[in-house]
């Protein structure tokens, strides 16, 4: 009697459209308009295919066209640079136009950032909290010599002083390090990393007429680095690798060496 062989079923052809077959994702977004209070925040998720490169200004430009125009969200440069995307992606901050899908799960949440007046849904006001922060730390050059025009005419400086300042000058004002921050959510009037960076900064710009009392002074108060419980969300987070628990811990140092604790 012949032994049965068994026969193998044929692997399953590899189709192209098996191969590519895009992920689904579903986007689980908190949507709230204070424009329309009647309407209680609630989360709404939207699918869309995930695609190669597909960053979440794609994923998100993509439902508002194609699913739902009311949905709110900012985007200006799509490159790092503004700072205007800034969200919560599964609760961490995070700047929306350099997150890629690929490296999250298909479902995920998108939320506003807190601390930061809600304009709707995604979209934030960072622009107001910023410039009350500004004003309230004097965070831009205060000149020595006035009657300089440094649009016309920068004053020279040595090149490793340079780095050191345009290291610090490449942040953004996302607010994501305010958003990680304890403290922030906390102090109304908290300065937040981003203005203890911008102390930092001006502190190091020969341009600057004021001495470090005026600056530390300015940061000497629980509104300032009295108010930092020291969490380091700002410095996990902040998109630019900015040094932050560098800067903050030198500030601190520099304080008690000149006796303003
Ligand atoms: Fe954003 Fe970093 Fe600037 Fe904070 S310090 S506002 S996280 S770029
Ligand atoms: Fe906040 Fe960063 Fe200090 S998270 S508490 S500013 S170390
Ligand atoms: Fe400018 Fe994201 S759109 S930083």
């Amino acid at each position: 009697m012949n032994a049965v062989i068994p026969i193998k079923p044929a692997a399953a052809a590899q189709t192209p459209a098996a191969t590519t077959m895009a992920r689904r994702l579903r986007i689980k977004v908190l949507r709230y308009n204070p424009a329309l209070p009647a309407i209680d925040a609630h989360w709404q998720a939207y699918e869309v295919d995930d695609a190669p490169g597909m960053t979440l200004f794609i994923a998100l430009s993509e439902i508002r066209e194609t699913q739902d125009a009311s949905l709110q969200f900012d985007f200006v440069c799509r490159a790092g640079i503004c700072g205007s995307c800034a969200m919560l992606v599964n609760g961490r901050p995070a700047l929306a136009c350099r997150t890629l899908t690929k490296d999250l799960g298909s479902e995920f949440t998108l939320a506003p950032l807190p601390v930061f007046e809600l304009i709707g849904d995604l979209s934030v006001n960072t622009g107001k909290w910023m410039r009350g922060m500004s004003e309230r730390l004097q965070a831009w050059v205060h000149q020595q010599d006035p009657t300089i025009d440094l649009g016309r005419l920068e004053a020279r400086m040595e090149p490793e002083l340079a780095d050191a300042i345009y290291e610090l000058d490449r942040c953004v004002e996302c607010g994501c390090c305010v958003a990680a921050c304890g403290t922030a959510r906390m102090r109304p009037d908290f300065v937040g990393a981003v203005g203890l960076n911008k102390i930092a900064r001006l502190r190091l710009d020969p341009r600057d007429g004021r001495s470090d009392d005026d600056f530390y002074e300015l940061v000497g108060d629980d509104d300032g680095v009295f108010g930092c419980m020291s969490l380091l969300g700002c410095h996990d987070v902040c998109p630019k690798q900015l040094p932050l628990a560098t800067q903050i811990a030198f500030i601190r140092r520099k304080m008690v060496a000149l006796g303003i604790s």
